[in-house]
């Protein structure tokens, strides 16, 4: 049963995800996370497995884990528990304790990971970060560092068609009038990046909707004041997973 106190700091927190805290409390997130996670393609059971959450902001995916039976999860952050314009570390701590959550976290940049400073884990989820990174082939460097067995990336996907890898950069807003996202590759540029830094069995598992929805989509997003036409005809989110081979475990 959760006190009033911790009620009342829930309501008056600015939430990024959606997360179910029990005793009726829902966290009145931005974000549609439980139909994000239907996407995700998580196995039903993580019993006994190590898991790393890297970008884990309120940590629904994280305490998702938990429920599902992880052995330990790390949840890791930086911008969005301590970074100027982007929120705090206090959704995350007040859901651990609404849920009595033994789910760790370290605040730590992507580009500070290493297997010498968290070890290595069974299964990284890498969710909505990637377009985030100036330098999104090196941070995949970094996950791939501490992965030693499945990846879970999901990103905003750019260029959607172009058969060729490429990946479209936003040194504005041009992504959802985000001054903080910086690259969308395309899905063959995430599946070229993900072999490149020693990933393999790489599958893209969303299947992207055709052309009529896209286009129906991409007006909607115009006239929401998010993208412009041709722009966000050519935008999607995907869901990629991946593996480390036996040799570099
Ligand atoms: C769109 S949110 C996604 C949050 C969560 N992973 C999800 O999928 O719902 C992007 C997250 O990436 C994090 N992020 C951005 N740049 C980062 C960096 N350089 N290192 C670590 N995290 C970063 C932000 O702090 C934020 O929590």
């Amino acid at each position: 049963m959760l006190s009033e106190d911790v009620r009342s700091r829930i309501a008056a927190h600015r939430w990024y995800h959606t997360i179910d805290l029990g005793g009726g409390v829902i966290t009145a997130g931005v974000d549609d996370t439980s139909q994000r996670l239907a996407r995700l393609g998580m196995p039903a059971s993580l019993s006994g497995l190590s898991v790393l959450d890297v970008g884990a902001w309120d940590g629904f995916f994280s305490f998702e884990c938990e429920r599902r039976g992880a052995a330990r999860v790390l949840a890791t952050d930086y911008y969005s528990w301590h970074g100027p314009s982007w929120g705090s570390k206090a959704g995350f701590e007040l859901a651990r304790q609404a849920l009595g959550s033994r789910v760790e976290d370290l605040d730590i940049d992507v580009m500070d990971l290493s297997p010498e400073r968290l070890g290595t884990f069974d299964m990284v989820m890498f969710l909505g970060v990637l377009y985030h990174l100036r330098h999104p082939l090196l941070a995949l460097e970094r996950v791939a560092s501490v992965t030693r067995g499945t990846l879970i990336l999901e990103t905003v996907v750019d260029l959607v068609g172009l058969e060729r890898p490429a990946a479209a950069f936003y040194p504005g807003r041009e992504l959802n009038n985000d001054p903080t996202n910086w690259w969308g590759p395309n899905p063959a540029a995430v599946a070229g990046m993900l072999e490149s830094v020693g990933f393999h069995d790489i599958r893209m598992i969303t299947n992207l909707p055709g052309w009529l929805y896209r286009a129906g989509r991409a007006g909607w997003h115009h006239l929401k004041g998010k993208n412009r036409l041709p722009l966000a005809f050519r935008q999607d989110r995907a869901v990629f997973h991946a593996s480390k081979s036996e040799a570099q475990r």
